[in-house]
């Protein structure tokens, strides 16, 4: 069975795509290499020992996308990964994030929506809730004003979706809502390789640990929380990779309820920034060089997931634990610098 992964040589992709090959998906990965390099298909066979189908280019050309698509009528399903995710830039550059984050939607859409059934898979993120008036956050949670047009670019995408499949019964879709995505597979042959300075901060602190920066800044200790610094749920790239497969699974399956489904992927546990840098020091046995300087323009207080209903429809529950996701993100960082 083909499943199409777009952005599929991505940090969350990759990782997807490696549990599909191992569920025994082939897989097809569309990826114009905008933020990724197609290294990544020799670590993902270095992993699974299969060479996924692989095309390279932009999304945003709709021609390229039609001739796609009528080349290659036998995808049952397709996890739609591809988009800009940087926040700060989406504030700079709203046109270039509308485009690309949801024009592209459109176009994989009108190709879905013309097949007798097809399978769905939307990476969203939990930066629709914004900041939830109330934690754990539920599904029910009310999607807030987006902070940025990339969280917009999120919210709409989920309205553009749920608006198609409410006229095309054929069209099965789940918008999953990721929350803090981070860690490496354990080989460390795939991980996350943020271009340039690290907007996240798994990444800067292990850059900063492996001395390519100076020093971690932690944006702000005056939150409402029990240390001061924000709260978030860090869940390892490869539970969440998982999570894509059992929701493909659930749609290929017949299994869904209704033919648009959300779901918060997340551990449903909170750990503060200071939290964060303790246990990165205990499973690095660093000692991480960091201050504590100003809030950082737009961050909510505290998010973590209410993961019942994933657990309950999906039969999944996230395995690795803050200390494992960690540790794989300092071995892969070992492993790259070296
Ligand atoms: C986490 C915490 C920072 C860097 C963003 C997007 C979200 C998703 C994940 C795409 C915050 C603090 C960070 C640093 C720090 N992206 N921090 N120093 O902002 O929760 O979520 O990335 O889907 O949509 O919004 O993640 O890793 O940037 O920050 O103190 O150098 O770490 O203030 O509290 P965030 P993050």
């Amino acid at each position: 069975m083909k499943i199409l992964v777009t952005g599929g040589l991505g940090f969350i992709g990759s990782h997807t795509v490696v549990e599909l090959q191992n569920s025994g998906y082939e897989v097809i990965i569309i990826d114009n290499c905008s933020n990724s390099s197609t290294d990544v298909i020799k670590g993902i066979v270095s992993i699974t020992g299969k060479q996924p189908i692989f095309e390279q280019f932009d999304l945003r050309e709709k021609n390229k996308v039609d001739d796609f698509f009528s080349r290659h009528t036998d995808i049952e399903g397709v996890i739609h990964f591809a988009a800009s995710k940087a926040v700060g830039e989406s504030v700079e550059k709203p046109l270039l994030y509308y485009e690309n984050n949801i024009a592209t939607l459109v176009y994989i859409l009108q190709h879905l929506s013309l097949k007798a059934s097809s399978s769905f898979i939307f990476s969203s993120s939990c930066t629709v809730y914004g900041q939830a008036d109330e934690l754990p956050i539920t599904e029910n949670a009310p999607v807030k004003i987006a902070e940025s047009p990339y969280g917009n670019t999120k919210q709409i995408g989920e309205e553009i979706i749920q608006d198609t499949c409410k006229v095309t019964p054929n069209l099965k879709a789940i918008a999953l809502r990721y929350f803090n995505p981070i860690g490496a597979h354990p080989s460390a042959e795939i991980g996350e390789l943020p271009i340039g300075v690290p907007q996240n901060l798994i990444p800067y602190i292990t850059q900063t640990a492996i001395g390519l920066r100076e020093q971690l800044s932690v944006f702000g200790n005056d939150y409402p929380t029990s240390d001061g610094t924000c709260i978030r749920d860090y869940i390892h790239v490869v539970d969440l990779a998982k999570a894509h497969v059992v929701a493909l699974q659930r749609l290929l399956e017949d299994k869904n309820s209704t033919n648009y489904e959300v779901f918060n992927v997340g551990t449903g546990t909170g750990s503060s920034v200071l939290e964060v840098i303790k246990s990165f020091e205990k499973v690095s046995e660093e000692k991480l060089n960091y201050k504590i300087v100003n809030r950082r323009e737009g961050d909510i207080t505290a998010a973590y997931a209410d993961t019942t209903k994933a657990n309950h429809e999906l039969g999944w529950q996230a395995k690795s634990s803050l200390d494992d996701a960690l540790s794989s993100a300092w071995k892969w960082e070992k492993k790259v610098r070296t």
